[in-house]
């Protein structure tokens, strides 16, 4: 039986406690699905948040299914975008990014008490938009004869979710103003890749992506400016020192300026990343 029914009889109408259970669905196609239905229901006025609730973390999460096999990044390998089978690789990679999306979006809706209203619908909200990507990539995959799970995948977006889970500002720092906006940067090189290979149908997933991306990143950084105004501190700096404490990915070029400017990120900080603008990489 699903996490979700199991958890149910005892979740009342508390948003955050289904959304926890969500996480805990191993079926991929199944999570998709709920955390879209769960958005819709609030959407429609028929489930309430209760900020103030404090919830237990159950073991075993994030609910994944046992394959994609993961395995350290420098596994994994490159593919050609010019035959189909390295473009359904790519297309899985993807698919993976976004079945941890919907986990690290549902992760800050339950695990994070205290917060005003709004935050937990904003991330329901992207929820609900990383599982129509997901389950855009997996349409798509499927007509490459792959499934979700069929190549080996890793597990560094999770990490970081379990690094900043005592955290709501380091979580708001590094998942969604670090992570998800490494995603506006390596979207455009992507989409050219395909858009060259011929491949339209994939292209258009990535132009879809990368728009409701800019949305994410904008709510990342709302909530992180939020957080930094009420303890009275300098966005610029406690981003920088949470990156260093946290042991977050290096920033490298080349960035996706206009993409980061529509999500939010300031002048200054665009400024600074110009500053560790290097000439694009070679291998990609
Ligand atoms: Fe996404
Ligand atoms: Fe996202």
């Amino acid at each position: 039986m699903p996490a979700a029914d199991t958890l149910r009889p005892h979740s009342g109408s508390c948003v955050r406690f289904e959304a926890l259970a969500v996480l805990m669905e191993r079926v991929p196609a199944a999570k998709a699905a709920a955390a879209q239905a769960l958005y819709a229901r609030v959407q429609e006025g028929k489930a309430a948040v209760s900020p103030r609730r404090v919830l237990d973390e159950p073991p075993d999460l994030p609910g994944r299914p046992e394959r994609p096999e993961l395995v350290e990044p420098r596994k994994l390998g490159r593919r050609s975008m010019q035959s189909p089978e390295g473009r359904a690789v790519l297309l899985h990679a993807l698919a993976h990014i976004e079945f941890n999306a919907i986990n690290l979006a549902l992760d800050a809706v339950w695990r994070f008490n205290g917060m005003p209203e709004a935050f937990y619908v904003d991330w329901l909200k992207v929820a609900s938009e990383e599982a129509h990507h997901f389950s855009l990539l997996t349409t798509r995959l499927a007509e490459f004869g792959h499934t979700y799970g069929d190549f080996p995948a890793h597990d560094g977006l999770w990490d970081m979710c379990e690094r900043t889970r005592g955290d709501v500002l380091a979580r708001m720092a590094l998942v969604p103003r670090t992570l998800e906006a490494r995603g506006l940067d390596a979207s455009p090189p992507i989409r050219a890749r395909l858009q060259q290979a011929g491949d339209h149908a994939s292209a258009a997933i990535l132009d879809v992506i990368l728009r409701d991306e800019i949305g994410h990143v904008l709510i990342g950084n709302r909530w992180f400016r939020y957080l930094c105004d009420k303890i009275s501190a300098d966005a610029h700096q406690t981003y920088l020192r949470l990156s260093d404490e946290y042991r977050a990915p290096k920033l490298r070029g080349p960035f996706n300026f206009e993409a980061r400017r529509d999500a939010g990120f300031e002048e200054e900080e665009l400024a600074a990343l110009a500053g560790l603008e290097a000439p694009p990489r070679t291998d990609d």
